[in-house]
């Protein structure tokens, strides 16, 4: 049973900008108290105070031992993917044609799509993450699978059918007018329902006509609050293949602003070979950058240059990217975030690490204003962290400063960590 007004006392940290602008980014009540009223937030403080003036029959779930974050918010999945993660030997073209195709032309099989879409929701859920930006395949029932899955789980996720009408198998194969067509018509069933979304999702533009990127960058403005997701400068053979196919763009993310897919809610996965022009013109339209690191060292695509984003004032969130990607935890995807960082002479602290995985991350998605923290308003959304889930965790994360126990459990947490998964103030996954 839901219930009206709750609460849940614990360690409780958010943040209310990125500490890597503002020292007093991060908020932590050592002992904190999160008053829930209808899925929602109602108050937020430290625990004693808010009781001595609340009703004594308040229901309240007690957390004390455990960290309680906004739930993670993972900016670049590929649910048709699940099947394949850790698929051995191949960069990104070759993975592609040797695994993701043959895994994604399955999905022509509602059945198949309706089993994956199912066990990827809950499989976000023992791993915290409550919203995702999600590809689904070509086939317009995978998009319904999956969005059907996340609603009945009140998740918050955003989808699209994916746009490809050449360089992939026939079975994969859509057309111009037909993907636009589609995704109209998903747009119309699902846009908005709930706490659903729809991104139009031009896979990236080696597999698109001109056509066929004209008319996503059209359904796109034909929508105040469409999201729309795609691929860029991944991997240095791809770039190449991109120059080749659009010879007359000044780069790889150029030929996306030619065809109006930059813009407010329009976010780009990799984002590894940009320059300084193309970050500029990300930062200038709004267009946001999914760093993905467990894929892009999985499929030796290179190392991000987060300082650089940021220094150019681009927004940035992260993205497990499964099936390229090889964890569905945010904790292990961080993990190899801060190490991609390191190869790269950058920097990433706890705290910033955790900012990307929760309010940037919602900040990438333009979805601020409902989730990404614990403003009062938002949607209680929250993910409840064992800091001593494993005997070693237990050893190394229970004594020191606050960013030292948030270092310890994004290096070695993992699912293992994730006591509970709430979604609108409700336990939607329990350890
Ligand atoms: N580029 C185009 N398609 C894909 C995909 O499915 N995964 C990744 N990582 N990159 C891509
Ligand atoms: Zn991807």
């Amino acid at each position: 049973m839901p219930h009206a007004l709750h609460a849940v006392r614990g360690e409780i940290l958010h943040f209310l900008a990125d500490p890597a602008d503002r020292s007093d980014a991060l908020v932590h009540f050592p002992d904190g108290l999160l008053l829930i009223e209808n899925g929602h937030i109602a108050a937020l403080g430290p625990a004693p105070a808010m009781l001595a003036t609340l009703p004594p029959e308040l229901p309240v779930t007690d957390h004390r031992g455990k960290l309680i974050l906004p739930g993670f918010v993972d900016t670049h999945v590929h649910y048709a993917q699940t099947d394949i993660i850790a698929s051995h030997g191949e960069q990104l073209l070759a993975w592609l044609e040797r695994y993701t195709f043959p895994a994604e032309a399955r999905f022509a099989d509602p059945a198949h799509a309706a089993e994956v879409a199912a066990f990827f929701c809950d499989e976000l859920l023992r791993n915290g993450t409550t919203t995702a930006l999600a590809f689904a395949t070509v086939h317009p029932a995978s998009v319904d699978a999956l969005l059907s899955a996340a609603h009945a789980r009140r998740m918050r996720m955003i989808a699209g059918k994916v746009l490809m009408d050449r360089n992939c198998p026939p079975a994969l194969r859509d057309t111009a007018h037909g993907g636009y067509a589609a995704s109209k018509a998903l747009i119309e069933r699902w846009h908005g329902t709930g706490r659903l979304g729809y991104a139009v999702t031009p896979r990236f533009a080696p597999t698109s006509s001109d056509a066929q990127m004209r008319l996503a960058g059209q359904l796109y403005a034909e929508y105040p609050d469409l999201h729309l997701q795609s691929h860029v400068a991944e991997n240095r053979s791809e770039v190449a293949w991109a120059a080749q196919l659009y010879p007359t763009a000044r780069s790889y993310l150029d030929v996306y602003e030619g065809f109006g897919q930059l813009g407010p809610r329009t976010v780009f996965a990799h984002c590894i070979w940009l320059d300084d022009a193309d970050r500029a013109r990300m930062a200038a339209t709004g267009a946001a950058i999914s760093f993905c690191p467990t894929s892009n060292l999985f499929l030796g695509s290179g190392l991000f240059d987060l300082d650089r984003a940021h220094a150019q004032g681009v927004r940035v969130g992260i993205g497990t990217d499964v099936g390229g990607g090889t964890s569905f935890s945010m904790l292990q995807t961080l993990n190899e975030a801060y190490k991609v960082l390191q190869l790269n002479g950058q920097h990433l602290s706890p705290e910033r690490a955790f900012y990307l995985a929760t309010l940037g991350g919602a900040r990438s998605l333009y979805l601020d204003h409902r989730i990404g923290n614990f403003a009062p308003g938002k949607e209680a959304d929250f993910v409840v962290l064992d800091p001593a889930a494993t005997p070693l965790l237990a050893r190394r994360a229970l004594a020191g400063t606050l960013a030292e126990r948030l270092f310890v459990l994004m290096m070695l947490g993992d699912d293992r960590c994730i006591a509970a998964t709430h979604i609108l103030g409700e336990p939607a996954w329990t350890r």
